[in-house]
């Protein structure tokens, strides 16, 4: 399943903004008894700031820069779900840090769905700042959609909530895990 059959060490939520990475891993760690890591609130912790600070004090490259540095700390870890913001996929090099026993699972989500769900707390997310911000959802996601595409399995967010995509995610990967004691 992870393109060598090697077992799975750890899972890697992808896609955009509102996909429900974060409420997924952290479901999907509980099913699994694996450590759920959501890498933007690591960023936060290490640069004991929020994310919307660090876009705003360091630019875009400050908190790419970041991104990579906290992927690095955590790539080798075992039995863990890793939730990275949506731009982390498409970074050159940065999924090939984590070792070939990482399985990639997308988390498709319509622009539509994405301003749906982000509308609760708006300012938040740096790169959709603006009174409409569907067509740089649009914009954005078009970017990002060919890197979104590697990933190892995909599923559809729109019309199902994070309990249901967790437990599918679970029904697809729990043959293929680490044994606990390895
Ligand atoms: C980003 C997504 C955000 C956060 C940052 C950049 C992106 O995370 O990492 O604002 O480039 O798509 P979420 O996908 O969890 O909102």
């Amino acid at each position: 399943m992870t393109g060598g059959e090697r077992a799975i060490a750890r899972l890697v939520l992808v896609g955009f903004m509102g996909a429900g990475k974060s409420s997924v891993g952290r479901l999907l760690g509980d099913r699994l008894g694996w450590r759920h890591i959501d890498l933007d609130e690591e960023i936060e912790r290490e640069a004991e700031c929020a994310i919307h600070e660090i876009f705003a004090r360091e630019g875009e490259d400050g908190f790419r820069r970041r991104e990579r540095e906290a992927t690095r700390r955590i790539a080798h870890l075992p039995r863990v779900v890793l939730t990275p913001g949506g731009g982390w996929f498409a970074q050159p090099g940065l999924p090939a840090l984590l070792g070939r026993d990482t399985l990639s699972v997308w988390l498709q989500v319509s622009p539509e769905r994405v301003v749906h769900r982000l509308s609760d707390d708006p300012g938040l997310r740096p790169l959709l700042s603006g009174s409409d911000p569907l067509p740089s959802v649009r914009r954005l996601l078009e970017d990002r959609v060919a890197s979104y595409r590697q990933a190892d399995l995909k599923i559809d967010t729109d019309r199902r909530t994070p309990e249901e995509v967790s437990a599918w995610i679970e029904g697809r990967v729990r043959p293929h895990l680490i044994s606990d004691s390895s």
